[in-house]
């Protein structure tokens, strides 16, 4: 009951300020600009990214998340994006759309807080076309024994407190696992605790395609 009321009020807004800190800010300028076709962005959010994309390049945008309060944040960001934006309240891992619908699919720190990501990265390859890419910027499991260390101790709480965002995700892992190339991917330590700001960002495209 107090873990449904505070994910409901308190999770929402954390999400909306987090995300739109500066460094994540530089994240979002590094991929959107180069998304290009018909888009389904996976846990949307709020929207903070629909002010980059590019109308010269996308065609359209569909925004998925299962929190009808940060659909809420985002409907007025769709009204004034430049490309057209449907919104729709769904879970990754179960999505009613076409299979190879999609030339290009984005997450931004969605990675972190989908529970069955195995599931939703599979329905991702289902609906990108032959070729398409899925293009990401998340923060993840760290290399070092340092921070990874402190990943492992802060995850139980963290994730409880953080409307179930995980610190130790291998996102180079999942993807390889899940069928999508990573040797264009770039990850680094953004400014910040490092447990928290070990980041993987960039193209990761359909594996052979
Ligand atoms: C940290 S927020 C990031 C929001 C947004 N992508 C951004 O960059 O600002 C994580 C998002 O993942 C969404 N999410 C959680 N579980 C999900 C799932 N199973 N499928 C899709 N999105 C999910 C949350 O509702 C939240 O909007």
């Amino acid at each position: 009951m107090i873990g449904e009321l505070w994910n409901r009020t308190v999770v929402p807004w954390a999400v909306e300020l987090c995300c739109a800190g500066s460094s994540v800010e530089r994240q979002r300028a590094k991929i959107m600009p180069r998304v290009e076709g018909r888009v389904l962005e996976i846990g949307i959010g709020s929207g903070l990214n629909l002010a980059h994309y590019d109308a010269a390049r996308v065609s359209s945008v569909v925004g998925l998340d299962p929190s009808p309060e940060l659909l809420a944040k985002a409907r007025p960001r769709a009204e004034a994006a430049a490309v057209p934006v449907t919104l729709l309240q769904s879970s990754a891992e179960r999505l009613a759309l076409d299979a190879a619908s999609f030339d290009a699919v984005v997450a931004t720190y969605t990675f972190c807080s989908i529970q069955e990501l195995d599931a939703a990265l599979a329905e991702v390859r289902r609906v990108l076309r032959p070729g398409g890419t899925l293009w990401l910027s998340e923060h993840g499991l760290a290399p070092d024994p340092g921070p990874r260390g402190w990943q492992r101790r802060l995850d139980p709480v963290w994730s409880r407190v953080g409307g179930g965002c995980h610190l130790d995700r291998d996102v180079r892992g999942y993807l390889e696992r899940a069928g999508f190339a990573t040797d264009a991917l770039e990850s680094m330590y953004l400014p910040g605790p490092r447990w928290l700001s070990w980041h993987t960002w960039g193209p990761a495209p359909l594996a052979g395609g």
